[in-house]
């Protein structure tokens, strides 16, 4: 499978699912219209671990529909956010008209980042809640990550545990079962789903995707390899969306746990890191 393929598999995928995300009560993308201080449910978990981004020039990788870069703007980011779904940037630049709020949104792929944007632009790279999965090269990733970090900027991400994503989300008898290649892979997971994470009435027609896990090991040590160094990280026992149908609650902050022995498995992880300066 070459570079190509996945990712215009992957793209297709994402462009039909955007219309129905933004559409959907997961999204809250009413919200962004009617105050003008809402902020999207993932932003609201990560600022108090963000502090003080004001002034900042930050950008979002996989944006997607931009609900959380737009969050990030209204906490004073000048933010972009880049994604290769042009469907999604459509609906992102919709949103941030309805929520009053200047990001510049950039079409390409994650690892065309640095040619889309330029290097060493930015004092924040943020990503994350189902970023890394789309990505075959986890050094990849960290390297353009850097390359886009001026010396001393940070990378902030919060994404789903790599263990979270070994785990078999189609048990339909309650077990927790881990079933899924926790490390990084060559050949990707090739899914077929004909819906998505969030409650829609559309069935999707392109429901072929290529997926990788990345183990935790595997991403932090990519991280510190392109010279970066860690400043914090963090696992948490809750997501931001339904991972495990079935087997989870929603508390009244949007983030879900498991019902049962919640301390047995960490759901997502913070990482922050920052560029070395020399
Ligand atoms: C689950 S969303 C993550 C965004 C954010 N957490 C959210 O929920 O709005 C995944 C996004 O990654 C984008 N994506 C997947 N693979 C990509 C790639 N190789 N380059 C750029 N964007 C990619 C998809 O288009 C999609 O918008």
């Amino acid at each position: 499978m070459n570079h190509v393929d996945y990712a215009e598999i992957n793209r297709l995928n994402w462009d039909e699912r955007a219309p129905a995300h933004a559409a959907s009560r997961h999204y809250h993308v009413a919200n962004f219209a009617q105050d003008p201080n809402y902020l999207s449910h993932v932003v609201q978990f990560d600022v108090a671990r963000l502090g003080d981004i004001a002034g900042l020039r930050g950008v979002h990788l996989q944006c997607h529909i931009g609900t959380d870069t737009i969050s990030l703007a209204r906490l004073g980011a000048r933010m972009t956010g880049l994604d290769f779904s042009p469907a999604s940037l459509t609906e992102a630049r919709r949103i941030a008209a309805l929520a009053g709020v200047e990001v510049d949104f950039i079409q390409a792929e994650v690892y065309d980042a640095v040619s889309a944007l330029g290097a060493g632009r930015f004092d924040l790279v943020y990503t994350g809640i189902g970023a890394l999965c789309w990505l075959p090269d986890i050094r990849r990733w960290a390297q353009t990550v850097a390359d886009l970090l001026r010396p001393g900027g940070r990378l902030f991400i919060r994404e789903a545990h790599p263990m979270l994503w070994a785990a078999d989300e189609q048990r339909i008898d309650g077990e927790l079962v881990v079933d899924g290649p926790y490390f990084e892979t060559p050949e990707p997971y090739v899914d077929e789903d004909d819906g998505t994470y969030v409650e829609t009435d559309t069935v999707f027609v392109t429901t072929t995707t290529h997926s990788w896990n990345h183990g935790l090991g595997e991403i932090v040590g990519a991280v510190l390899e392109v010279g970066m160094e860690l400043t914090a990280f963090e696992e948490h026992r809750s997501t931001p969306y339904e991972a495990l149908p079935g087997l989870m609650v929603c508390d009244e902050q949007g983030e879900w746990r498991l019902r049962e022995r919640p301390d047995r498995l960490p759901l997502t992880y913070t990482l922050q890191a920052r560029k070395r300066t020399r």
